[in-house]
């Protein structure tokens, strides 16, 4: 499996992919943390240096989820990481083109019980919009 940036442009989406996709890579990693977007952090500790991780990622990792999810379409696996702390987030990970979800940070802020409380959630989401199968919602957003 290889592990992505969420810092990189376009261009970069499509090289990596062609790469990923020649070398018949089995799974892609959606996204490790960010070294952007630090002047929206609100924290006294904003000045620390180091990646985002969390909710500060979470909407651009999703977003670089989409755009691979567009170019592989689902010949590669991809596992959506960044900000995933409940039920909605997960959602909107395999909306964007997640098989499978991957955290770390929302165990800090939920604890080690945050996966049996996002299954319940999303559950509850799924059962509320008339899904039955996961391939209905994968990479459905436009
Ligand atoms: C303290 C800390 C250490 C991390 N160490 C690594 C690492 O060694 N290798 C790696 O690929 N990603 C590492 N990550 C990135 C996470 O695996 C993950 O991709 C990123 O934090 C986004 O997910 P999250 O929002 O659920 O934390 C680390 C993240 C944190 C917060």
């Amino acid at each position: 499996m290889v592990k992505v940036s969420p810092d990189i442009n376009d261009k970069e989406i499509m090289k990596i992919s062609e790469v990923l996709l020649d070398n018949e890579i089995e799974a892609t990693i959606i996204s490790n943390t960010s070294d952007t977007t630090r002047e929206n952090l609100q924290n006294n500790q904003s000045h620390q240096k180091g990646g985002l991780s969390g909710k500060p990622i979470e909407s651009k990792s999703s977003e670089l989820i989409r755009k691979f999810y567009k170019v592989l379409k689902g010949r590669i696996k991809i596992i959506g990481v960044g900000g995933v702390d409940s039920g909605r987030s997960a959602y909107q990970k395999f909306l964007a083109g997640a098989d499978y979800l991957q955290l770390y940070t929302g165990m800090v802020f939920r604890g080690p019980n945050i996966v049996s409380l996002i299954k319940k959630e999303l559950k509850q989401m799924l059962l509320k919009d008339g899904v039955k199968n996961f391939n209905e919602i994968v990479g459905k957003k436009d």
